[in-house]
């Protein structure tokens, strides 16, 4: 099993240092030799798209986490309405599907019983069904119209880092590839979109040489019983899962705030000491989320922020910050959840938790 670890002390950790070699797979596998994104498996053409009126985004754990981000990418490059479900309630809710639905299914295993089941009932119904997994010939693979593989390799740990980061990856394609067919982008933006994916590796590469900073900032961590994650827009939906790879491998309690709800409740909650994990990587946002953590900081939060490399002032409202390297709005959450990583781990770690099979959890649920 040592050996399978590739000289990393737990799965969790190599397969967060897998993720640049998991994206560039999953996105350079699926561009041509003119560098345009080639969907292999997925047989949606211009006038498939043109009779789907809305999507929706099926999936559990962190595979909805990947969803959420999805459903920002169909919805402002598609131009369509997508709703993002958690599959045991949206199987249970009587949804609108019909045959001018598109269901997309994430799961890293291909195989959750809840997901599967969402699967089944919209098919009856008339849906087209496309999937995004990471296992070939997985029971929902096989049910699916199209699929599209995530190329994250076998993931071990409980605990899903690569797969996220390469389902992010794959439905921000599919979203690219369904707005140029319809044209609801132009070519210029499509090629800079693709561009930028590419440079991801790399700055993913950048934040993982940041490691020793956050492995001491886990040590302020690791002593509480409570910490928040507050976000705005796609950083919303990306302390969602900062706050779900806490909690999981570490059994604090954690929480993901919309950072615009604090006066409605979430501050009250705020003592002393609190760590606060406040990301801040949308441009439009970062002034408001500046004088969100200025609040939690003045109840003495201890706040901890995700910041692109050139928004230097949040530094005043902050007691820590992890810098992360520049990128676009969208993309900067595969950027900024590294760093959410690999605090979970070091946090886990030092608590001496079981960090690849914490309790009472299982890698793939295949039961109700
Ligand atoms: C379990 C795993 C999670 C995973 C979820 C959905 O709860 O522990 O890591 O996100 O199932 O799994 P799937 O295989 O459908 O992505």
């Amino acid at each position: 099993e040592a050996a399978s670890k590739g000289g990393y002390d737990h799965f969790m950790e190599k397969e967060i240092h897998e993720q640049p070699k998991g994206i560039k797979e999953t996105l350079e596998r699926r561009l041509d030799d003119q560098g345009n994104i080639k969907l292999d498996s997925i047989n949606i053409s211009k006038e498939d798209l043109d009779g789907i009126n809305k999507v929706y985004i099926v999936a559990c754990g962190t595979a909805y986490n990947a969803g959420l981000l999805g459903k920002y990418a169909i919805e402002k490059f598609v131009k369509v309405p997508v709703i993002c479900d958690i599959a045991s309630e949206f199987r249970y809710s009587d949804p609108f599907v019909d045959e001018n639905t598109l269901l997309i299914l994430v799961s890293q295993s291909g195989e959750t019983a809840d997901t599967l089941a969402a699967l089944r009932d919209s098919k009856a119904k008339g849906a087209r069904i496309l999937s995004i997994t990471n296992v070939v010939g997985s029971s929902i693979a096989r049910e699916s119209d199209d699929v599209f593989y995530t190329w994250a390799g076998p993931e071990i740990a409980v605990a899903s880092t690569k797969a996220y980061t390469t389902q992010i990856i794959s439905l921000y394609m599919v979203a690219l590839d369904f707005a140029i067919k319809k044209g609801t982008i132009t070519e210029e933006f499509y090629k800079e979109m693709i561009a930028k994916m590419k440079e991801l590796p790399d700055k993913i590469e950048e934040v993982l040489s940041n490691e020793e900073h956050i492995k001491e900032l886990a040590k302020t961590v690791s002593g509480k019983e409570d910490a928040f994650y507050l976000g705005r827009g796609v950083d919303y939906n990306l302390a969602m899962e900062g706050s779900l790879k806490l909690k999981e491998i570490s059994y604090i309690h954690s929480e993901a705030f919309a950072a615009g709800e604090l006066k409605h409740g979430t501050i009250a909650l705020i003592e002393e000491g609190t760590p606060v994990i406040a990301i801040a990587t949308q441009e439009a946002l970062f002034e408001k989320m500046v004088s969100n953590m200025e609040e939690v900081r003045a109840r003495g939060a201890y706040v901890i922020a995700i910041a692109q490399n050139h928004n230097t002032t949040v530094e005043k409202a902050s007691d820590k910050v992890i810098y992360i390297p520049n990128s676009d709005d969208i993309l900067s959450p595969i950027l900024a959840v590294i760093p959410m990583q690999l605090l979970a781990y070091h946090v886990s770690k030092l608590r001496g938790c079981d960090v690849d099979k914490p309790r009472n959890l299982a890698k793939s649920v295949t039961v109700e």
